[in-house]
């Protein structure tokens, strides 16, 4: 049976009212990068960083999954062959629409991570430095997310996922953060047929065998029904 793996990115979640990052009025228009998402950002003001995350925190919270991800989670469910869901959010939206072992490589703003020993536990509404981790003690706790100039985590796991990849599809992300915007090249490289599906084409287009434009809540659904035929 088929193996497919899946990458998704803000745009699954733009129609349940979380923002993405470079679309017009996106967070990276409101946000500077390196004031809220580098190590040296929270070394500066861990403050101003939690309030960042804080606020997303509530309103991920908020939201609920749309037609997309309860679309992936159909499929995970009644496809035969193993579905990965490899998402850059950090929203828990994948696990909202049912979707289970979902790889979120950028972390997740419902945990916590201690910067002084490594623990991780599940992170309250609003945090701040001045949280003792429940392993250590330690007042340094931060978002289990991951920033700009650390590795996103699972890679291993991730490549091999890729490896093994009869399909691979890219949803909503607009291919301009490494390495997820690599992925399907890597896919291809191991003969996979790559889907994107995107607002619009991606930066990363041209590494697709189709692209489908659209909302993901429209057109996700379809291509799974597709898939499992109907
Ligand atoms: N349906 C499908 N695609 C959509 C929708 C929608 N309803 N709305 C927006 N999009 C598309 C946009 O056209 C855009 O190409 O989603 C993409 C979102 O791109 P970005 O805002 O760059 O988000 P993403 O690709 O996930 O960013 C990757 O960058 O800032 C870091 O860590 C952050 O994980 C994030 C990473």
């Amino acid at each position: 049976m088929q193996k497919i793996v899946i990458l998704t990115g803000a745009g699954i979640s733009a129609e349940s009212g979380l923002g993405t990052f470079r679309d017009v009025g996106g967070i990276w228009q409101r946000y500077r990068i390196e004031d809220v998402a580098t190590p040296e950002a929270f070394a500066r003001d861990a403050d101003l960083v939690h309030g960042f995350y804080n606020a997303r925190r509530v309103q991920a919270a908020e939201a609920r999954p749309n037609a997309a991800h309860r679309a992936l989670a159909r499929l995970q469910a009644e496809h035969a062959g193993e579905v990965v869901i490899v998402t850059q959010n950090v929203d828990g939206l994948h696990e909202a629409g049912g979707a289970r072992d979902v790889i979120h490589m950028h972390g997740e703003l419902a945990r916590a991570l201690c910067a002084a020993c490594g623990g991780r536990w599940e992170a309250a509404a609003q945090m701040s430095v001045r949280d003792a981790c429940p392993d250590c003690g330690a007042c340094a706790c931060r978002p289990d997310v991951v920033w700009f100039g650390e590795m996103p985590y699972r890679m291993e796991e991730i490549l091999s996922h890729l490896a093994g990849a009869d399909i691979f599809a890219a949803i909503g992300t607009s291919g301009q953060v490494y390495p997820a915007a690599g992925f399907a090249q890597e896919a291809a490289l191991a003969g996979a047929r790559c889907v994107e599906i995107n607002l619009e084409p991606s930066a990363v287009a041209g590494d697709f065998d189709e692209v489908r434009q659209g909302r993901a809540s429209e057109v996700v659904p379809l291509w799974v029904a597709e898939i499992l035929g109907g």
